[in-house]
């Protein structure tokens, strides 16, 4: 149905291609590409995914497409603009590194941008500035990266999800071209589609902090219950995001612990809780045991509910037939 004839589509090529004409061969983009090759990020990687940069003046944009042919109907369309009260256009990016966000087909149609400070004075700039909705962009149905992931998820049908951007392209370094990302959000149900066309696998790969173990969990119960795809979950521990792990372990480290330390949900969801309770205290180490093995019920696989009802047993010091007779009656509540 959609035929990408959209002008909007040709606007977004053009921003794409200034911005990262602005980054590659020009004095005002040199100290963001300074920062990203001190990230890590090749030429090749800034390539591939065109990174860009957005200046400081906020009317560069403006001028190039004033040049351009484009009412200003398309342009106010586009986005990429905020109309001023005097009715002058104003570039929305400005003083950003722009990431360009792709449909699954590969055509450009919204940014993404980072903040990039200029000087030591802290502003109040949000980190991450997306595009708004518009007639080519519905955040809702878009993953980062899923056009050029899509052949490589379809070879052993596992796609790989991350938190961030950053996280996605670090991971494209390393040689995991089958990553994606969502656009901070949780998934939603079009984008979880769209996974179970390309894969029949899933794998967690969110930040290691706080806040990226929270989404993971909730994230787990979501895909739980609104797909069919096996899932499991990278952990990185120490806090760290993939883009950062890599920064600091390296390529080898990061592919070592995707493909050899992945968890089952239950062993994350385990771990999770754990890190909840106070397991010195009586009561709370009972709140803990009936939530886990709550949680142990909702196991398909007896092999995997054996083997951590003798982890519990042992290190809890509880019979085993206590554990498994209490798995039993909440698999009975359940149904
Ligand atoms: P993070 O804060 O983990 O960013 O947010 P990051 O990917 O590690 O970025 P770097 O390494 O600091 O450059 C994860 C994702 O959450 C969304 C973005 O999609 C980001 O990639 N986000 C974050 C926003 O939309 N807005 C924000 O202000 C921050
Ligand atoms: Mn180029
Ligand atoms: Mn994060
Ligand atoms: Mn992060
Ligand atoms: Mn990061």
């Amino acid at each position: 149905p959609n035929k990408e004839t959209s002008p909007l589509y040709v606007l977004h090529d053009k921003a794409m291609q200034f911005y990262h004409h602005m980054l590659v061969n020009t004095e005002v983009g040199q100290a963001a590409l300074t920062y990203l090759h001190d990230r890590g990020l090749t030429d090749e990687l800034i390539e591939e995914f065109q990174i860009g940069f957005a200046p400081p003046q906020r009317e560069f944009l403006e001028r190039i497409f004033e040049k351009e042919a484009a009412s200003r109907e398309d342009l106010l369309n586009s986005g990429l603009f905020i109309e001023r009260d005097d009715g002058r256009l104003l570039d929305r990016f400005y003083q950003r590194i722009m990431f360009p966000i792709r449909n699954s087909s590969g055509r450009t149609i919204a940014f993404s941008g980072r903040w990039f400070e200029l000087s030591d004075e802290k502003s109040d700039q949000a980190k991450y500035l997306n595009s708004p909705e518009t007639p080519i962009f519905n955040k809702r149905m878009v993953l980062f990266n899923l056009d050029k992931a899509k052949s490589s998820i379809r070879k052993d049908g596992t796609v790989y999800l991350f938190e961030g951007f950053m996280d996605v392209i670090a991971a494209f370094k390393t040689g995991l071209e089958s990553g994606v990302a969502s656009m901070g959000t949780s998934l939603t149900n079009q984008q979880i589609q769209q996974l179970e066309r390309v894969a029949t696998n899933l794998v967690f790969c969110y930040d290691g902090d706080d806040a990226g173990q929270q989404a993971t969990a909730r994230g787990l119960e979501l895909l739980r219950e609104h797909s069919r795809l096996n899932l499991s979950v990278v952990r990185l521990g120490n806090k760290l995001d993939p883009d950062e792990f890599i920064q600091a372990n390296g390529a080898d480290a990061f592919r070592q612990l995707v493909e050899h330390e992945q968890q089952t949900p239950f062993s994350f969801t385990a771990d999770f809780l754990a890190k909840q309770y106070n397991l010195q205290n009586e009561k709370e180490r009972v709140t803990y045991l009936e939530l886990v093995l709550k949680e142990l019920a909702t196991v398909d696989s007896l092999i995997e509910q054996d083997q951590y009802v003798s982890q519990l047993a042992e290190r809890f010091q509880l019979q085993r037939t206590t554990l498994t007779q209490q798995v039993q009656l909440y698999q009975r509540e359940h149904k």
